[in-house]
């Protein structure tokens, strides 16, 4: 029987010898060097999961600036010279971002396949909308409803007394900019149509909206990388929680919605896709407007509270654009116009500092044939149809040649002599093109991006005008959760003590600022 047994045993073990050499990667004339690891399947997942930027740096020391590496049974090529990153975005026609993209969403989010040949051809309609709806004259709609909703929530959470109060820093931050953001995209509720048809207002508990948010985008790195959302039973319950708040029949109970949101509903009416499938889809998009820009407002005020230098600057900026508002300003009203948050050239550099130390994303091509890749420096480097050409820009963000001291917060990084925002970024001498990118690059560059870096400016300068703030531990180091690498930008691995209090404004102390 033992003979038996040994004898099925040898057979399978040749077989499964004799499958994985048969499915073993050999590299081919012109292709990139390949790293795949002792192990297949698995190659190099390991090392690139737990420390995706050192990973990549000794492999670029190694091999260069193309390698081809197997994660998790996908090849993966990188391109890590920042020259060359034009070349790769620009690369639409044999690289794919799209069915990627959606192939993933659908996954994650459970809408519909767009990929469909019935829906793909809407789906370039709703795409078109980002551009329409998020940039040019609609982006000034969309931030003066930001300003509008960020003061209504921070005044309903401003403390009447002048006491010291303490609360997380990223707890303050999502709950003022989950609210806000929410309302600016979704709308409030329309309070007559509610009376009329004999409802309660408040039918959505922000709270508990927020909440639900969280808890799916925390387990978003598990569904990134490939765990079903019905094994992670906690995020599929808040996701569908937040559809349901999101069915087109209580987004009509709504008033100022966005013309985005407004005309994604439109379409997908059109398209008569099922209504939990249209909630779905509002998910995405909710969690596209929110994931990324809550940690990058975080980080925005926290480098902001921790640096005397940055604090300094941050707060004459703000006195400068409102002090002069608030003397015939009775209500205490802030009106901020595109000039004047353009005018704010030292919070933009804050913000952009902050994204470049905390932003972590990798962008994702698919191979939709076997070409030939040329790179700026006319190496090329040949690909194979289904591969993924990536790209890591925090090689480019952390890079000493390109930023000295990479690691170090300075608040004026972006800013030139005259304190205007600062372009000119070298590597070997020569300039850079891309020299910050926590947005993407070329077709599938976030859309959002002037809003994003809208709302957290408006975010800063209220938060700073309205408030007296302090980290209550200054000196605690926090560090970034890496679980999210490569999934845009990461958040702190555990909250810090903020300490507020409202500002005491009165005519005779404009100038007074405690911190
Ligand atoms: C700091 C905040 C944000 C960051 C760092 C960020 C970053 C990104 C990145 C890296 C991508 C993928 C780009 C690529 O693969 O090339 C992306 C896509 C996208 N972002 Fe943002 N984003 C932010 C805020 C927003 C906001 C506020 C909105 C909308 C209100 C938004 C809407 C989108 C959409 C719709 C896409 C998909 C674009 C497409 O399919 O072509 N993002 N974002």
């Amino acid at each position: 029987m033992s003979t038996f047994l040994f004898t099925v045993a040898a057979i399978l073990l040749t077989l499964f010898i004799v499958w994985i050499c048969g499915h073993t990667r050999k590299r081919k004339p012109g292709e990139p060097p390949l790293v795949t690891g002792w192990l297949p399947f698995i190659g190099v997942t390991k090392d690139y999961v737990s420390n995706p930027l050192g990973f990549l740096t000794e492999t670029q020391k190694k091999h260069g600036n193309v390698f081809t590496c197997l994660i998790a049974g996908k090849y993966f090529t990188f391109v890590t010279d920042p020259f060359s990153f034009s070349s790769v975005v620009r690369q639409g026609k044999n690289l794919d971002f799209q069915k990627f993209a959606i192939n993933f969403s659908q996954r994650v989010f459970g809408h519909a396949d767009f990929n469909s040949p019935q829906l793909s051809g809407n789906y370039r309609e709703i795409h078109s909308i980002f551009r329409q709806t998020l940039q040019g004259p609609s982006l000034q709609h969309l931030t003066q409803s930001m300003l509008c909703n960020l003061q209504t929530v921070l005044e309903r959470c401003l403390p009447h007394e002048h006491d010291w109060l303490e609360e997380g820093l990223q707890s303050f931050t999502n709950r003022i900019m989950f609210e806000a953001g929410f309302l600016t995209l979704f709308g409030k509720e329309d309070i007559g149509f509610l009376q009329d048809h004999g409802m309660s207002g408040n039918r959505i508990s922000m709270p508990k909206a927020t909440q639900d948010f969280l808890v799916f985008d925390h387990a978003f790195p598990l569904l990134a990388a490939g765990v079903p959302i019905g094994l992670c039973t906690k995020a599929w319950r808040a996701r569908e929680a937040l559809a349901e708040e999101l069915l087109h029949d209580e987004l009509h109970r709504r008033k100022c919605i966005s013309d985005l949101i407004q005309r994604r509903m439109d379409i997908f009416d059109r398209m008569l896709l099922d209504e939990t499938g249209k909630a779905r889809t509002h998910v995405c998009m909710l969690w596209a407007s929110q994931a990324n820009t809550l940690p990058a407002a975080f980080w925005s005020l926290y480098y902001t509270l921790k640096s005397v230098d940055a604090f300094t600057a941050a707060r004459t900026e703000v006195n400068r654009v409102l002090l002069g508002q608030s003397l015939n300003n009775k209500d205490q009203t802030v009106y901020l116009s595109k000039d004047q948050l353009d005018s704010m050239t030292v919070l933009e550099s804050i913000i952009e500092e902050a994204l470049r130390l905390s932003s972590a994303s990798m962008m994702i091509r698919v191979a939709s044939d076997d070409f030939t890749l040329t790179l700026e420096s006319d190496q090329t480097a040949a690909i194979r149809k289904g591969d993924y050409i990536a790209l890591y820009p925090q090689l480019l963000h952390l890079d000493p040649e390109i930023y000295p001291n990479p690691t170090e917060f300075k608040y004026n990084r972006f800013l030139d002599e005259n304190d205007q925002p600062k372009t000119n970024f070298f590597k070997s001498g020569r300039r850079l093109r891309n020299f910050l990118m926590p947005f993407g690059s070329g077709a599938s560059e976030c859309p959002g991006r002037f809003f994003a870096v809208y709302e957290i400016k408006l975010f800063l300068a209220l938060t700073l005008w309205h408030y007296d703030l302090q980290l209550r531990d200054p000196d605690v180091p926090v560090v970034q959760d890496s679980a999210r690498a490569g999934l845009g930008i990461m958040p702190p691995s555990q909250d810090v003590l903020l300490r507020f209090r409202k500002k005491q404004r009165t005519p005779g102390n404009e100038h007074k600022d405690t911190k």
